[in-house]
């Protein structure tokens, strides 16, 4: 049974020294801006608009703070492993082997599911762009099957995707609807990683540039049309104008959409042995990215509630663009625009998780977790030629049998389960002697502060949002079921916390980022839980069938040494 929790050492200045510390805060920034605007500011920003309506702001201020947090974590964690930055290593270092494992496998959710959704994404704006300039692909070749089926069941108003049912060809019973441009660019970006593109300072810069110059351009030029009167739609059960028009459940029905916008933060923590300052850049800069992308989302998402009514938003997969078409503001040039640039800034993110999840799979691998054949380096292209060439079969694939939404939700859970053990892994380290120079976590006792700050929120929220304290109670709705059942786990959970804080005088900080993940967790679905848990599963089986027997500590009569 100890086995499966063995821990992996690495020696704290294992790589010391061998890296050039050329960047600063600002450099951490951009890098940050590159890995966490994409496809959720360009894209899911639609759907959260529809599910939420303009409070949804609400939930880009909690994911924002949720991020923030675990990000600290990623830089304590960074700042002692300098191996490798992934919370697959982290974990590897802090709870052992499974959870390690786990972890790994979740990973697989942010990188190689998240960029079914990024894929996704970059047909949308890609179609609309076509579009502009005269070239017309059909619908059913610009949407997935499970999409168009699902907009028919629910009698959306989406009038391509309704489209794309009807008129798709089809062959024997199966209508043929597959979202081509999505497979075009996914196969065009294993290809481009197969030949060992890097990634340089000044190309992810002049993208950084880029994404701001146009959602910069979105805002001002969106500004001289806001009509506030769009702010305050009506609620749908009490019929007032109300700036959350379907409640605050209608908006963390939106979590999952919101926080992918956030996703790609921690890639940031693989740079604490390339900065300058590690101790005073890399928390920095980390929290600057975050703040300014929390800004900027917030003020577009104003923007853009306030140009056209919520309601509209409904499967829309590229709402900076939508805003300025025909039944809009009618602004051609801006949907022109904006489409392009849109087109060449999800390029850019779908490259850095098509980059990054080879690598996580090399290190695994290296660990004997996975077949030796995932480590396989090109000898011409020095690239894990074997691992590119599965990432790309595992973002295709599902291209063709699932759906935006599905994707979306999917991606969420993993990542931020994954967050969950990474704030959780901080609160098990032991504590570390301060080394000038490297980024050091905080350590603010958690004793009083964190119950006080949970069962103040507590208090707070009861006399903020009644109505959501009274559907928690109100246990004859047996529609509410689902979301009692998440919220009463949260609290339980966290007074479970609020013990442990107060007997083990553990640290705040990554307290804070637990709970604020926990949170974020209660707004998916059983659905998600489902889907969620067979993955889980599946990953466990493979684990109990190869990974356990042939990791290197295994192999090693000593399960804490390399
Ligand atoms: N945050 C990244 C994006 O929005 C994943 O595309």
């Amino acid at each position: 049974m100890g086995s499966l929790f063995r821990r992996k050492h690495y020696a704290e200045n294992a790589d010391s020294g061998q890296l050039n510390r050329v960047l600063g805060t600002w450099d951490i920034v951009f890098f940050g801006i590159a890995a966490i605007i994409g496809a959720g500011s360009f894209s899911s920003l639609g759907e959260a608009i529809f599910r939420g309506g303009p409070g949804v702001i609400i939930l880009y201020l909690i994911c924002g703070f949720a991020c923030a947090f675990t990000a600290l974590c990623y830089a304590e964690f960074a700042s002692r492993i300098p191996t490798a930055g992934s919370a697959y290593t982290y974990a590897y270092a802090s709870f052992g082997e499974l959870i390690a494992w786990v972890i790994g496998w979740a990973l697989i959710m942010e990188y190689s599911f998240g960029n079914i959704y990024v894929a996704f994404s970059w047909s949308d704006y890609f179609t609309s762009f076509m579009e502009r300039i005269g070239v017309h692909i059909p619908d059913y070749f610009t949407c997935s099957y499970t999409e168009a089926k699902k907009a028919v069941l629910n009698n959306s108003n989406n009038a391509e995707l309704i489209n794309a049912w009807k008129s798709a060809p089809i062959i024997g019973n199966l209508k043929i609807i597959v979202d081509i441009p999505a497979l075009v660019i996914n196969g065009l970006i294993t290809w481009l990683c197969y030949q060992g593109i890097k990634e340089s300072k000044n190309f992810n810069n002049f993208f950084v540039i880029l994404k701001l110059f146009v959602i910069l351009l979105v805002i001002a030029v969106g500004v001289a049309y806001v009509n506030t009167g769009n702010w305050f739609p009506t609620n749908s059960v009490t019929s007032e104008p109300s700036f959350m028009p379907n409640g605050f459940a209608g908006v963390m029905s939106a979590v999952s959409g919101v926080f992918f916008a956030y996703i790609g933060f921690d890639a940031i923590s693989v740079l604490s042995e390339e900065t300058k300052n590690p101790q005073k850049d890399l928390p920095k800069g980390m929290l600057i990215s975050l703040g300014l992308c929390t800004v900027i989302y917030i003020i577009l998402t104003l923007t853009l509630t306030g140009l056209v009514d919520y309601r509209k938003f409904d499967g829309i997969g590229d709402p900076l663009s939508f805003v300025f078409d025909k039944s809009n503001l009618n602004l051609p040039w801006m949907e022109f625009i904006v489409s392009l640039i849109a087109i060449v800034a999800i390029t850019t993110v779908l490259l850095v998780f098509q980059m990054g999840q080879p690598r996580i799979w090399m290190a695994m691998s290296r660990d004997g977790l996975l077949p030796k054949k995932f480590q396989q380096v090109h000898s011409k292209n020095k690239i894990p030629s074997f691992a590119t060439i599965i990432t790309g079969i595992v973002v295709g694939v599902p291209i063709l049998f699932t759906d935006k939404t599905f994707i979306l939700d999917f991606t969420s859970i993993g990542t931020i389960f994954a967050f969950v053990l990474v704030c959780g892994g901080v609160l098990m380290l032991p504590p570390k002697e301060k080394i000038k120079g490297r980024f050091h976590l905080p350590y603010i006792n958690g004793r009083l502060f964190f119950p006080l700050i949970f069962i103040g929120g507590l208090i707070f929220f009861y006399f903020y949002q009644p109505e959501f304290f009274h559907k928690l109670t109100n246990i004859s709705d047996p529609n509410e079921g689902e979301f009692r059942l998440a919220i009463i786990i949260f609290i339980i959970v966290n007074l479970i916390l609020c013990g442990l804080a107060f007997v083990k005088n553990l640290s705040l900080i990554p307290l804070i980022g637990l709970s604020s993940c926990l949170y974020l967790l209660t707004g998916m679905s059983h659905e998600n839980w489902f889907w969620f848990g067979l993955w889980f599963a599946i990953g466990l089986i493979i684990y109990f069938l190869y990974g356990y027997k042939n990791s290197k500590l295994n192999q090693t009569k000593n399960a804490f040494s390399e």
